[in-house]
């Protein structure tokens, strides 16, 4: 089983609006709200996959409200924990005639450690060896900095293979519990060793640092230029796939949870290289937050390259 863990989650509202002006009344023309961060956008790539999952996160208010019922409508299965407060709204502004975009992201309601223990103990009560916990994105305001490390410790010991996929502090504090797999894009990468690396072997040679301090496996994700995947004695580079962009958004997210899917699955370390490179290539294509579907994934699939590097 795939549980995934969102404790800082989102309400994306994305609004239309053709030339967005300052100083001045704008009419929105399109407007739509999606279940947002990131481990709710891996279970939403999950389901899309075929696969099952179990989304985990602390919501509050109305916005949280609309975040349950609308996992609940696409057959999600979820365990939250509702706190007082509401559940953050990011804006984010489409604006079709010049071409921009404009996200007005608010800060979040604040938690406290005792919350955040609630619902790490009802994961534990849910969780048994082998299982998949996928740990991923921010920490809401009042969350300690070492939460992931509490929590990549508390579901390791309980015998759960733990995916991380954070940032800067988050990431450096997580992997102190000794993730199973982590996937830093090239940039979370430099920042968490301190400096700037550019080729896939300069990535790669710091990922095998990672693999060292006793990480499994760790996926560099670089964007268009595609990912590395590495484990102990064997380095895959998969070349991105050349698609028309819609968005960026989540692309990331969606390699996690093929990554996640392929685990649970027990397919092989290539077929996961194709499957994640083509998800991540498939959710390019559409817009906004929407995931792809699995028709899609499985079109891109034979045009996966990848080799030894
Ligand atoms: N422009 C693109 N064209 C083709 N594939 C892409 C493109 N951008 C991303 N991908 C695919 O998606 C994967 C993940 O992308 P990326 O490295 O941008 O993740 P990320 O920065 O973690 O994204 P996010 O955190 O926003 O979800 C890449 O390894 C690649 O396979
Ligand atoms: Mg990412």
């Amino acid at each position: 089983m795939i549980y995934t863990v969102t404790l800082n989650p989102a309400l994306d509202k994305t609004v239309e609006i053709p030339n967005l002006t300052l100083d001045t009344v704008n009419r929105i023309t399109e407007m739509r709200t999606d279940p947002g961060g990131k481990g709710i956008n891996v279970s939403k790539v999950i389901a899309k996959l075929g696969g099952t999952s179990k989304a985990f996160a602390l919501l509050g208010g109305e916005s949280g409200r609309t975040i349950q019922s609308e996992l609940h409508q696409m057959g999600l299965s979820t365990s939250f924990r509702f706190l007082p407060g509401q559940t953050r709204t990011n804006l984010k502004i489409v604006d079709p005639v010049r071409h921009t975009n404009t996200d007005l992201n608010e800060p979040g309601m604040e938690v406290c450690e005792g919350d955040l223990n609630l619902l790490l103990h009802d994961l534990l009560s849910d969780l048994h060896p082998g299982d998949i916990v996928v740990l991923a994105g921010s920490l809401p305001a009042g969350a300690p900095r070492d939460t992931y490390k509490t929590w990549v410790s508390a579901c390791r010991s309980a015998g759960a293979k733990v995916f991380l996929d954070a940032d800067g502090d988050l990431l450096s504090e997580g992997l102190k519990g000794v993730p199973t797999l982590i996937k830093p894009n090239n940039d979370e990468l430099s920042r968490l060793v301190g400096r700037k690396l550019e080729t896939a072997a300069e990535l790669a040679e710091a990922a095998k640092g990672l693999l060292e301090a006793g990480v499994e496996r760790v996926v560099v994700s670089m964007g268009g230029r595609g990912a590395l995947y590495l484990r102990n004695g064997s380095t895959l580079y998969a070349e991105g796939l050349q698609v028309p962009v819609g968005s960026t958004v989540g692309a990331g997210d969606s390699v996690v949870a093929a990554l996640a899917f392929a685990e649970d699955t027990g397919l092989s370390e290539e077929e996961a290289v194709v499957l994640s490179t083509a998800t991540g290539a498939a959710n390019v294509m559409c817009s906004g937050t929407q995931a792809a579907e699995r028709a899609q994934v499985e079109a891109l699939m034979p045009r996966v390259v990848y080799h030894p590097l």
